[in-house]
């Protein structure tokens, strides 16, 4: 590991990955330092926003850029890069002009000031922020809208794609789908915000049938990214928000740049019975939750891991995102919550002070007890920063490890992959346990000014990768991705 450095990074390097990726590549990666296990076969597919720019107009917000899908397909030991555009109707049309033509949620507004943006409500599906392969399909997924069928091996877009004729053209599919292991189904859910808040939940079979649509209504606004999952229950919160839409419909502020945190009102956690029936409310102190680790039941008691901000960090119009100041934003920390079901009680703890993101668990976990998360983090311990490091916490004993790839390195999301995990199945059978297996993990290398793609034996992350891939190229920092063992 690295030592701590007075600030582990320069912005000049962090921004190199925040560049666009123009061309689409297919080559098998040669440049490899130490051994891909060879038993790990399948696709690690990553989708990401690709293009931060357009006509020579920046982005306002990296979560605007058009969905990029990467494809990573481990042989034996070897490994074949692919990436593609998502040829999503507004990319296309977008190419033609050489020039925005959309306004995006997050605060990119079309070139000619307020006037060409107003009363502008038109959104462009971007497809940028997940995928995964289910049911026959692999699918990109933006979650104000329906996803995007794409071609599992050459990555080209086949269209939008309504799951069976279970969505609507107006309804909205969240990127953020959980497996369950027990029940071998893939749960996912779909809000619309509004003055109250519809919320479908969906469960599928594991040939993409949808087996189970509960739907449920909660009062007020509600911005909801993601949720954890449960034998019973699908979890949300509803963050303390209020959605002012005035400076968006006069085309002043992006939609997300409109959303007013209220420090004053509790943060409500709901729990959606996944037969059905009424939610039921909890309350605790306000705080802004993205992305959630885990959760799972005993007895009365919930538990829940989440990654928390102590407010929504929006950027200011103005701001280029480019010359943030990573150490003035709320840092987003791993936080243990636990509702007892028969009391009303909210218990919270923060587990640790080093900002982190992206958790991830062992995918037959999912639901369960489980003893490690595995997160992408800052290096330095306390203070609010680029994600430079790999972080596994155990639950049972404390204990952390951690690889830091500072003062160069920019890493995303790990992906967990147990070792034995059989060719066309999704279930790891055997007695291996919970660290048996493998992190993924793109990382943006500024010294060569290209990424890499990192192999970690999943027991021992700080001695560092197994395996160590480079690219011929930069990828943008990503948002989600997944692994399957059916496009092998
Ligand atoms: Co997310």
């Amino acid at each position: 590991m690295t030592g701590v450095l007075d600030r582990p990074y320069s912005m000049a390097d962090w921004r190199g990955g925040t560049q666009s990726l123009r061309e689409e590549y297919d080559y098998w990666i040669d440049e490899v330092e130490g051994t891909v296990p060879p038993d790990l076969n399948g696709t690690l597919y990553r989708n990401g926003p690709g293009l931060l720019e357009r006509g020579g107009v920046p982005l306002a917000h990296p979560f605007d850029g058009d969905g990029m899908i990467c494809a990573f397909r481990f042989d034996h030991g070897r490994v074949h890069f692919r990436n593609r555009y998502v040829r999503t109707a507004g990319f296309l049309e977008e190419e033609k002009a050489n020039r925005l033509l959309y306004r995006g949620v997050f605060g990119t507004q079309k070139p000619g000031g307020w006037l060409a943006n107003a009363f502008d409500t038109r959104i462009k599906n971007i497809a940028n922020t997940h995928v995964i392969y289910w049911g026959g399909k692999l699918l990109a997924l933006w979650e104000a809208s329906l996803p995007h069928r794409l071609d599992p091996v050459t990555l080209e877009t086949l269209g939008l794609d309504d799951l069976n004729g279970l969505l609507g053209a107006n309804d909205a599919f969240a990127a953020h789908p959980r497996f369950d292991s027990q029940t071998q189904r893939l749960v996912n859910f779909g809000v619309k915000p509004g003055l109250s808040t519809r919320i479908h939940l969906y469960e599928f079979a594991a040939s993409g049938e949808c087996v189970s649509q509960p739907v449920f209504q909660i009062p007020g606004f509600a911005f909801i990214h993601d949720f954890a999952l449960t034998p019973h229950y699908a979890i949300v919160f509803q963050n303390p928000v209020r959605l002012n839409p005035f400076p968006y419909l006069l085309g002043l502020r992006g939609a997300a740049q409109c959303i007013a945190f209220n420090a004053n009102e509790p943060t409500r956690i709901w729990l959606l019975p996944r037969a059905g029936g009424e939610p039921q409310p909890f309350t605790m102190p306000a705080c802004f939750v993205f992305h959630h680790a885990n959760a799972y039941e005993v007895g009365d008691e919930i538990h829940i891991e989440s990654i928390a901000y102590s407010h929504f960090p929006t950027l200011e119009p103005g701001t280029d995102f480019r010359e943030v100041n990573f150490a003035a934003l709320p840092a987003s920390l791993l936080w243990r919550i636990t509702i007892n079901r028969s009391t009303g009680k909210v218990q919270s703890t923060i587990v640790d002070d080093r900002p982190c993101e992206f958790p991830v668990v062992h995918p037959a976990k999912v639901g369960q007890p489980y003893r490690y998360t595995y997160l992408a983090a800052g290096h330095d311990p306390k203070v609010n920063a680029p994600l430079q490091a790999l972080w596994r916490c155990d639950r049972d004993t404390g204990e952390q490890q951690l690889w830091s790839a500072a003062p160069k390195g920019f890493v995303s999301e790990p992906i967990f992959v147990p070792r034995g995990l059989a060719p066309q199945q999704f279930l790891w059978q055997g007695a291996q346990g919970e660290d048996d297996g493998w992190l993924l993990q793109v990382m943006y290398d500024a010294g060569s000014g290209k990424s890499q793609l990192l192999i970690f034996d999943a027991a021992a992350i700080h001695a560092g990768p197994i395996a160590r891939l480079t690219l011929k190229h930069h990828i943008p920092y990503g948002l989600h991705g997944s692994f399957t063992t059916y496009m092998t």
